[in-house]
């Protein structure tokens, strides 16, 4: 079955179930300001499940009309940019469609499982040995989901086929900072997960509370790309949504022209071709703040990886015709090939002119400092080839990696600081044209980046804590979407000790510890028992972070750090270790992320 007949079987099934179709959204949300895009179908509708407005009575914001209807299906463009890192692989995408049934007030946990099952089963007549479905399992604060269970028992689903998850397995949202959320089921088929079902039962406030919501609601989310994988390659695990109808010929525009067939470097272009394509299409121009940023960094990694796989510009205008072909009865706004190309090519040559100055200089202060066995290079260095070239900082963590080196962050961040007074002061402009005042406003990512930047110093404080002050950071890296954090340690941890390192990291946070900071000398701070970076120069004058139990006067970390931190550690909301690997025989790194 193509894209095409997938999405409209879909569309149809619920239709004829009594739900009234509404077309998608736009990529930037109409009235969330806490959010930057729409990042699931659910977005839309978002106070007709708090009775902020009466789907009969209230406009509906791009309808133009009330809804007429507390069923509702769609077919949502979304753009998620968390899980960047992983595009190339079976299935994460930055652009992605999500089908999806609402109802608010119509039907709940029931009739929701039963339909999914029906379309699963019946219409696109996937086998049930290949599925298998999650629950809520309950957690100190909320029941376990039993009703859920109990339904899809009634539809012949083995106890073998239903795991029970937790809060952060099979508990959705908010979108942003607060909202409507609850316990979920997933469907997987193949092993992949590929339908949420949402079961909107509280509001969630920005202080974590949730609130029972006065009626409860479904929302549901299913990946139109991984579930085209699941139908046109059944039981394939080698196949990936790349070799689907929604990229195949794009993939193929690609490779036709590509010198170095490097299918991963392909993938990660035409994912970010789609995502700058429709972004573009709703008048996103790059810049260095917000939406424009995120646009400038997906044009910039689109050029990159073309360089990496010796792609020439000639690709841009077929892979462009593709994809307007292929969406344009879908969402008409993508029929604006002129304006794409446009912007596209603009930002390409911008770069391209900083790149060549630029890494010259970079390979000249590479290789001068690998002759001195430096590996992190300081934040002076990394501020100077940000202001100077333009090079944004998640790119020269990309140069330095290539060279296996890393950026020292917080100096870089430290340097930002500094710099961003001098101009304020003088009214300066030099930097303007580097987007320094907007990376500062650059406010989401900030936020994720202060919480991770916490979270970093929790994690050490749990190695110490598990296997004494042996353990020393050798280094740190964090970007929007993880931290890394490499530390002395000779051998690999077990599955065991991540999950208690993680445990107490969120023991921690769950805590709401006070985080504060004061400025001394560095003699002083070192005598203090501050802990700092051995291979790090730093001025006289530093910062010392303390994060302390305000009950007990517990103090659980002291490093030296430029910052920014978070006050309080409940602000990161919960730790999760994502790998951990060996970087060389006596040091290892584990990424993690917050949630
Ligand atoms: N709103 C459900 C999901 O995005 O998975």
């Amino acid at each position: 079955m193509s894209s095409e007949d997938l999405r409209q079987l879909f569309l149809t099934f619920f239709i004829n179930k009594g739900h009234r179709l509404v077309p998608s959204s736009s990529l930037i949300p109409a009235d969330d300001p806490s959010v930057l895009f729409t990042v699931a179908g659910m977005q839309q509708f978002k106070p007709y499940y708090t009775r902020a407005k009466d789907p009969f009575r209230d406009i509906h914001l791009s309808l133009g009309e009330p809804l007429q209807a507390s069923n509702v299906v769609t077919c949502q463009k979304c753009l998620r940019t968390t899980d960047i890192e992983a595009v190339g692989d079976e299935s994460h995408l930055t652009f992605f469609e999500m089908l999806g049934n609402f109802s608010f007030g119509g039907y709940f946990k029931e009739e929701a499982i039963a339909l999914s099952w029906e379309f699963i089963t019946n219409y696109l007549k996937i086998p049930t040995e290949r599925i298998t479905v999650s629950i809520f399992g309950g957690d100190k604060e909320l029941p376990y989901d039993e009703e859920s269970y109990t339904y899809w028992k009634r539809l012949g689903v083995s106890d073998e086929q239903i795991i029970s998850g937790n809060r952060e397995t099979n508990f959705w949202g908010p979108v942003g900072e607060e909202g409507p959320c609850g316990p979920n089921t997933e469907i997987y088929v193949d092993h992949l997960e590929v339908w949420n079902l949402v079961f909107n039962s509280f509001y969630r406030h920005s202080d974590k509370t949730l609130e029972p919501l006065p009626l409860k609601g479904v929302d549901t989310g299913m990946g139109l790309e991984r579930l085209l994988l699941v139908t046109q390659f059944p039981n394939q695990s080698n196949k990936t949504v790349f070799e689907t109808d929604l990229f195949s010929g794009l993939m193929a525009i690609l490779q036709a022209d590509s010198q170095i067939n490097e299918v991963r470097n392909l993938r990660i272009i035409a994912d970010h071709l789609k995502s700058s394509a429709f972004l573009i299409s709703e008048g996103i121009k790059p810049s260095n703040i917000e939406r424009g940023y995120i646009l400038r960094r997906l044009i910039r990694r689109i050029l990159r990886y073309s360089e990496l796989v010796n792609l020439q510009d000639n690709y841009l205008e077929p892979a462009i015709d593709w994809i307007i072909q292929k969406y344009h009865s879908i969402y008409p706004e993508i029929d604006n090939k002129s304006l794409i190309l446009e912007v596209l090519s603009d930002e390409f040559s911008k770069f391209r002119q900083a790149l060549k100055k630029g890494l010259k200089e970079w390979h000249k202060i590479a290789g001068e400092l690998k002759q001195k066995n430096i590996l992190v290079v300081n934040g002076a260095i990394a501020f100077e080839l940000y202001s100077s070239f333009g090079f944004p900082l998640e790119f020269l963590k990309e140069i330095a990696e290539e060279e296996g080196m890393s950026i020292d962050e917080e100096g870089f961040a430290e340097a930002l600081k500094k710099h961003q007074e001098i101009s304020r002061n003088s009214q300066e402009k030099k930097f303007g044209g580097h987007g320094l005042k907007g990376e500062i406003q650059n406010t989401e990512e900030n936020i994720k980046i202060k919480r991770l930047h916490t979270a970093t110093h929790l994690l050490q404080a749990a190695l110490r804590e598990f296997f004494g002050s042996t353990v020393a950071q050798q280094g740190s890296d964090i970007n929007p979407d993880r931290l890394r954090f490499d530390f002395s340690f000779d051998r690999k941890l077990t599955p065991d000790e991540l999950k208690k390192i993680e445990a107490w990291v969120n023991q921690r946070i769950n805590d709401g510890l006070v985080v504060s900071f004061y400025e001394t000398s560095l003699n002083q701070a070192l005598q203090d028992g501050a802990l700092g970076l051995f291979s790090q120069r730093y001025s006289d004058q530093v910062r010392v972070y303390e994060i302390k139990d305000p009950k007990t006067g517990r103090v659980y970390s002291k490093e030296i750090c430029a910052g920014p931190h978070v006050s309080n550690t409940s602000e990161i909301g919960s730790f999760k270790i994502l790998k951990e690997e060996a970087v060389s025989r006596n040091t290892r790194r584990i990424r993690a992320t917050v949630g």
